[in-house]
């Protein structure tokens, strides 16, 4: 019996999950009990071979995620602050998702949001998205991984130029940096999103979360490293039914039927 959850919803389409960050009053901000939920939703799905990719949205056609809920800024100490950051995050259990995870960015994609696309795999927006990391307006910083996983995506000039300003951007411009990897209108994407995440869904998981682990490499390791991590993943690959099924299938000039093993 799948879970339920306060600020979540959790479907289930073929291959694929959705999770809906529920909070649309509220722009769907990411308050304690969003990120907790979104953190045990995930391990409910990395533990489901039934699915393969993941995708984050948010509820409404407002907001994919408002950022963090700035209610819950007010009054706290740096030490309490500290606590909650230093808690099982959200983002890190992204990165860290042994399946692919997209984003299906539908509005304002700020801070937190921001921060939980980047560290996603792929970014899909539509056309009246925005994005931004505008917590100097409130007298902070990025603290999600905005500062490093951005700054890693789209190159320090304009990730600076993003935090230093808080200004926003819309989504073509956010494609033109490398920040989205596709845009389309708004009618269209959620079968966009759903078209390449079923793609992705039919490979086989075993060579998904190796490769998902490689790429993730090249910004953690010097190039020497990184080459070697490459061949130890790929190497493990060989060990998989899937890498057997997929050699005979191309073979036999046929379609592969993966079984994640
Ligand atoms: N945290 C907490 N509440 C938020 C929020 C956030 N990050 N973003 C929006 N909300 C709340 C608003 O306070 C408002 O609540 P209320 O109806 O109880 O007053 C509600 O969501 C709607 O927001 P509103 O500003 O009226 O909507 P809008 O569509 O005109 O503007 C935004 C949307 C996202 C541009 C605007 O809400 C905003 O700038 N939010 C803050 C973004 C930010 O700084 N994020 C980084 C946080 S570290």
């Amino acid at each position: 019996m799948p879970a339920s959850y306060e600020t979540l919803l959790v479907e289930r389409r073929n291959r694929v999950a959705i999770i809906t960050i529920n909070r649309p009053e509220k722009r769907n901000a990411l308050n304690i009990k969003t990120r907790e939920e979104g953190a045990a939703a995930l391990d409910e799905l990395r533990a489901d071979e039934a699915i393969g990719v993941v995708v984050f949205t948010g509820a409404g056609d407002k907001a994919f995620i408002a950022g963090a809920d700035i209610a819950e800024f007010a009054g706290r100490t740096a030490l309490t602050q500290r606590d909650v950051m230093l808690a099982r995050s959200l983002f890190n259990a992204i990165d860290d998702f042994p399946k692919p995870v997209i984003a299906m960015v539908n509005g304002y994609c700020l801070g937190g949001g921001c921060e939980l696309a980047l560290a996603c795999d792929l970014r899909i927006a539509s056309e009246t998205a925005s994005f931004g990391q505008p917590e100097i307006n409130l007298g902070i910083i990025p603290g999600g991984g905005g500062t490093q996983r951005l700054t890693r995506l789209i190159g320090e000039g304009k990730a600076m130029e993003l935090i230093l300003t808080g200004d926003l951007i819309d989504a073509k411009t956010a494609y033109t940096l490398g920040l989205v990897n596709v845009v389309v209108p708004a009618s269209d994407l959620e079968a966009k999103t759903m078209e390449i995440a079923n793609r992705i869904a039919d490979k086989s998981p075993v060579a998904l979360r190796m490769a998902k682990e490689a790429v993730k490499i090249a910004s953690r390791s010097n190039l020497d490293e990184g080459l070697r991590r490459e061949v130890d993943l790929f190497a493990l690959c060989f060990s998989s039914e899937d890498k057997d099924e997929g050699v005979t299938a191309f073979l036999e000039k046929r379609k592969p039927q993966f079984k994640g093993r």
